[in-house]
């Protein structure tokens, strides 16, 4: 079984399954020409998040770690029509070409691009009163993902879904030495997952056009 396969495997989801939205593809192609990463979600994993908060009946959406917008507009296209995105980069240059794919998909009135630090933007937020959030996605800087859960869970409700991506790393996950900072936070924030008593949680593995990796989602169930 190789990369290959699970590409292909994705590839003919996404045809049967994922709708073509021109916005959407807009937003890769120019994620692309601008030489951003190669590391929005999927497809098939945008398709997720948005049903996720759609089952939720999500109103209120945080995402840390906005790219080229491509998850944030999957996430805003499930919202009502009083509900809002409020995504967060430190990269100008990202934060400029997420705008712009927004705009495009004509949802700038819905998203709120927030530029600078997270967790300098987390803070105000909170002092903002903008919390508490319906669903909160986190997939910034891998280090900090113990830091951005607890920021997740302060500005969460009972009931509030928290998802997080990337936490397999093909496997390295289970390796303690790892001298990788990013598996180490990943590591970190998963002990603080298993001992939190906030929140009942899972983590799954995931195959597919990005190659091996994994997602946690976590279900607030009260607050301290
Ligand atoms: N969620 C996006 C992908 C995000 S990639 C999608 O799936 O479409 C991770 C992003 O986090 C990058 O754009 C990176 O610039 C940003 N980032 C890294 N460190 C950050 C920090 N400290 N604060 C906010 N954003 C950060
Ligand atoms: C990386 C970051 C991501 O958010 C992702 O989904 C895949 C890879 C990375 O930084 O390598
Ligand atoms: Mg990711």
């Amino acid at each position: 079984m190789s990369n290959d396969t699970w590409s292909a495997v994705d590839s003919y989801f996404t045809d049967l399954l994922v709708q073509a939205d021109p916005a959407q593809d807009a937003a890769l192609e120019a994620i692309k020409a601008a030489g951003l990463p190669p590391i929005s979600v999927s497809p098939t994993q945008g398709k997720l998040l948005h049903l996720l908060a759609r089952m939720h009946r999500a109103r209120k959406v945080l995402e840390i770690g906005t790219l080229g917008g491509y998850s944030t507009i999957w996430l805003a296209r499930a919202l009502p029509a009083d509900g809002s995105v409020i995504t967060l980069e430190a990269d100008p240059r990202h934060a400029e070409i997420a705008r712009a794919n927004i705009a495009r998909a004509g949802i700038s009135h819905v998203v709120d691009v927030r530029l600078g630090p997270a967790i300098d933007t987390l803070r105000r937020l909170e002092a903002e009163g903008a919390a508490p959030f319906d669903l909160i996605f986190i997939d910034a800087d891998k280090p900090s993902t113990p830091e951005y859960f607890g920021w997740a869970l302060q500005l969460s409700r009972p009931g509030s879904l928290i998802i997080v991506d990337n936490i397999v790393r093909n496997g390295a996950i289970v390796d303690p030495a790892s001298r990788d900072e990013s598996v180490q936070g990943m590591r970190r924030f998963m002990s603080m997952l298993a001992s939190e008593p906030r929140v009942s949680a899972t983590a799954i593995q995931t195959v597919g056009a990005k190659g091996y990796d994994g997602f946690a989602l976590a279900v607030v169930s009260s607050r301290l």
